[in-house]
């Protein structure tokens, strides 16, 4: 783990940058087992290049996309609370450090924190977001991990100061990610992160609340076409990278509200029989027909907390935003997950 470590002094901003050479993706090989599939899909991490990274923050700033601002309203109220629970000296890991002011937010409400590591898929990403907090909060030991979070972390092999160590560890993850991830692999990625936590340790993570389906679908397909847009970025990706010719005109972007899985489903939706090849292959789509592209899952307070016991986490408390729009929980691990 510490072959590629860079000491302090090379990049003086940042305690410790490491790469833990999380395993390589293959582009081609997900978007063409996605189009084969009987339901054609296509994986949301790729989502994320430069120009789906922009649209992405756009999203955030939509007037019918409460997410983002209605967690970060709530943060700030909970502030002294979790300021309260975490005590003097905390230690703070971000799985997929994208969530600046929210970091800075939580950073900003704790008592005197030892240390803050972020850790993020794309190492150049994750180095410069952290380097960014570093120039604001120069008295916090900042480290920067390039890690696939689905992956196991031995938390207790970083190169964290002596001091930083004592601290109470809290796993922050935001924005409802969890919601991204079918039921069974989020219970997965639930369990992970506990894997990280020491008794008294905890998971501080935002959850968003099942709601009218009109407004979640608004939330989901905004007036300014943004999230369509974002959508349509993805296979306008498969066409330069992969020399795709699909003709991104006659897709339309649709967002449903699927009660019976409380969970939001995007789509890409053919309006007429098309035909096209992606690296090569033949593809067919006919008039109607979708293309998964992502789901973003809903809770209630007792759903959520019942996920989080089945992978051994123990709900300490929870937060609700105004309306019962979003809430937060602090969950400490308990006995075993099963
Ligand atoms: N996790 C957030 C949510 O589900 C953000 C998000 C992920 C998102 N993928 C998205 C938002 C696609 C809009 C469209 O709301």
């Amino acid at each position: 783990m510490t072959d590629t470590s860079v000491k302090a002094g090379q990049r003086p901003s940042l305690s410790f940058f490491e790469d833990m050479h999380p395993p390589a993706a293959d582009f081609r090989a997900d978007i063409l087992a996605g189009l084969s599939k009987p339901q054609k899909a296509l994986p949301p991490k790729y989502y994320y290049d430069e120009e789906g990274s922009r649209l992405f923050d756009a999203i955030t700033e939509q007037p019918e996309y409460y997410v983002t601002g209605t967690e970060l309203e709530l943060l700030r109220a909970i502030g002294p609370q979790i300021r309260a629970l975490a005590g003097r000296g905390a230690v703070v890991l971000e799985p997929g450090a994208g969530s600046s002011v929210k970091i800075r937010t939580l950073l900003d409400a704790l008592d005197g924190p030892a240390a803050y590591v972020g850790m993020d898929i794309s190492g150049e990403h994750v180095r410069s977001a952290c380097e960014a907090l570093a120039a604001d909060f120069p008295a916090l030991e900042i480290g920067a991990l390039c890690h696939d979070f689905t992956q196991s972390l031995d938390v207790d092999a970083l190169p964290l100061s002596p001091g930083a160590r004592s601290g109470k560890r809290i796993v922050f993850f935001p924005g409802s990610t969890i919601g991204n991830f079918e039921l069974i692999d989020a219970l997965a990625l639930l369990k992970t992160l506990r894997g990280w936590l020491r008794e008294g340790d905890a998971l501080l993570i935002g959850a968003d609340m099942r709601k009218a389906g009109s407004t979640l679908e608004a939330a989901y397909d905004d007036e300014a076409g943004i999230t369509a847009a974002f959508n349509l970025n993805l296979i306008a990706r498969i066409n330069q990278e992969l020399g795709g010719n699909i003709d991104s005109g006659s897709l339309q972007y649709r967002a449903f509200w699927n009660p019976y899985r409380s969970r939001v489903e995007m789509y890409l939706v053919a309006v007429k029989d098309m035909r096209f090849t992606v690296g090569g292959q033949p593809f067919v789509l006919r008039k109607d027909e979708t293309i998964h592209m992502e789901n973003s899952h809903k809770f209630t307070i007792d759903t959520f907390q019942d996920l989080a016991a089945k992978a051994g986490l123990q709900a300490r408390k929870a937060w609700v935003s105004q309306g019962e729009a979003f809430s937060m929980h602090w969950l400490e691990p308990s006995g075993e997950a099963c």
